[in-house]
């Protein structure tokens, strides 16, 4: 027999199947609550709803599990690389070494923008935030690719192989334009020749007539990075993505929704929080004790702790902070702000504050020490946390797409507004 779950409401009760996922996590089917008794289900923030059926993404918070596509992110963050890791994401299953090849070439060979798109660049004032620039640019991306962006899903989807191609390359011009845009610098072509993470920090960092090089694995660690970015399940911008998504909007303006949903310092923004909370501590002088104080009284966050879903260790935040010390090592920075994120974490842990909330390093608390020693500039780590995530906002725009019985999402609400009134006229109104 199906287990079912009993809603007891006044003297009845109403039953509901259970649902239970692949690592048998379990849910209330609710899809019939309003219906039969009338009722809605309330869970601001929808920490304990779950909004739909994913294949794509696993994590279990309280064992600090990430896995994606089954595959456990520690092995892929030591054996695969961010191309093939979006591969697996977006299609399912690991490529052959022909589908890589093919798929990094769609992707290295298509990082050219059309150049009716660089006046856009010039209508931003330069001390535009990149965030906005970069959500704005990828959603025109819509109407220079309109082929492939027709609201119409099954057209939409029949291209989605081109229009994702086109996306994870054009991203990184079109954030490597913004920045040099900003910068007052000439744009740089990309080299198809050269790696994803490679080409695009050498159209970032490259100075007039001295091309850039890397000589500290500064493309090795940002393709970490990107990897460890790649995706995680329903957060704020993924939900963000889903919901454009369910109307039938395209691609581009769909991951451009996400962008903007991931700019909020509560996500994606806290990799620049956390710099700019180490940096002021380090101004201070004071060795971390104060501002855990402060982060305890609710005075300040600790940027970089605490996760709606890990109650355990965020497994990516234990392979950056190793990828910090090597990457640090390899250019021989010895970054003060490491320091004091080590005392930080190290004091947060064994703070009661902390350990009885469950606060944990998350993904964001090492990868800015990261970004800002391979030469990132504050303001655009939450776009490379963008770049990042783009396979997995594809992913789940495509999961959307194929579902035949995928709706609209379209939540409700308790009304705590006025009863109804009759409206006065202006010159009757006190
Ligand atoms: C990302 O969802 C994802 O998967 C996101 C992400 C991804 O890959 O997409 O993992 C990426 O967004 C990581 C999170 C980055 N944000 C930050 O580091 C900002 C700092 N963290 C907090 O803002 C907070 O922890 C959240 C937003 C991440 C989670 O917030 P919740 O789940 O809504 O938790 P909460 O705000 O209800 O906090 C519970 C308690 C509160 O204290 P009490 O009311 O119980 O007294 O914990 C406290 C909070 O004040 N708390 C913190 C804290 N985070 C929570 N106290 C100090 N410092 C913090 N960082």
């Amino acid at each position: 027999m199906d287990p079912i779950g009993i809603v007891r409401l006044g003297d009845e009760n109403f039953e509901f199947p259970i649902m239970e996922g692949t690592e048998a996590e379990r849910a209330i089917d609710l899809r019939t609550l309003r219906s039969k008794t009338g009722y809605i289900a309330f869970d601001e923030g929808y920490g304990n709803t779950g909004s739909c059926e994913s294949g794509i993404t696993f994590i279990n918070g309280e064992k600090g599990i990430l896995r994606h596509r089954g595959y456990p992110i520690e092995q892929l963050a030591e054996q695969s690389s961010f191309l093939e890791t979006a591969y697996l994401i977006i299609y399912g299953e690991l490529p052959s070494e022909v589908a890589l090849k093919a798929f990094e070439r769609n992707i290295l060979s298509n990082a050219t923008l059309d150049g009716k798109m660089y006046p856009i660049f010039e209508g931003f004032h330069q001390d535009s935030h990149p965030m906005a620039m970069l959500s704005s640019i990828i959603n025109s991306l819509c109407t220079y690719h309109s082929e492939y962006a027709t609201n119409n899903r099954k057209v939409d989807l029949e291209h989605f192989d081109a229009a994702s191609s086109i996306l994870m390359s054009k991203a990184r011009t079109i954030a490597a334009m913004i920045y040099r845009k900003k910068m007052g610098l000439p744009m740089m072509d990309s080299d198809p020749s050269k790696s994803y993470s490679e080409d695009f920090l050498s159209m970032l960092l490259s100075k007039p007539e001295v091309p850039y090089v890397d000589t500290c694995g500064a493309s090795k660690a940002l393709d970490l990075f990107f990897l460890l970015h790649a995706d995680h399940e329903q957060n704020c911008s993924t939900s963000t993505v889903r919901m454009v998504a369910s109307s039938g909007t395209n691609l581009f303006s769909s991951i451009s929704a996400g962008i903007s949903a991931l700019w909020g310092p509560s996500h994606g923004g806290a990799n620049m929080a956390v710099i700019e909370m180490l940096e002021a501590i380090h101004a201070t002088g004071d060795d971390g004790t104060g501002f855990i104080e402060a982060a305890k009284s609710g005075q300040a966050k600790l940027m970089g702790f605490g996760h709606r879903v890990y109650k355990n260790y965020d497994p990516r935040a234990k392979i950056l902070g190793k990828s910090a010390v090597s990457v640090l090592e390899k250019i021989g920075i010895n970054d003060p702000l490491l320091d004091i994120a080590r005392r930080l974490e190290r004091a947060a842990l064994e703070d009661d504050y902390f350990v009885q909330r469950k606060l944990y390093p998350n993904v964001d608390f090492y990868s800015g020490i990261i970004l800002k020693a391979i030469g990132i500039p504050v303001e655009f780590f939450t776009v490379m946390f963008a770049l990042g995530r783009i396979p997995g906002w594809m992913a789940n725009w495509k999961e959307i797409a194929e579902n035949p019985k995928s709706r609209i999402h379209r939540p409700r609400q308790i009304y705590t507004g006025h009863n109804e009134r009759n409206f006065v006229k202006i010159d009757k109104r006190s």
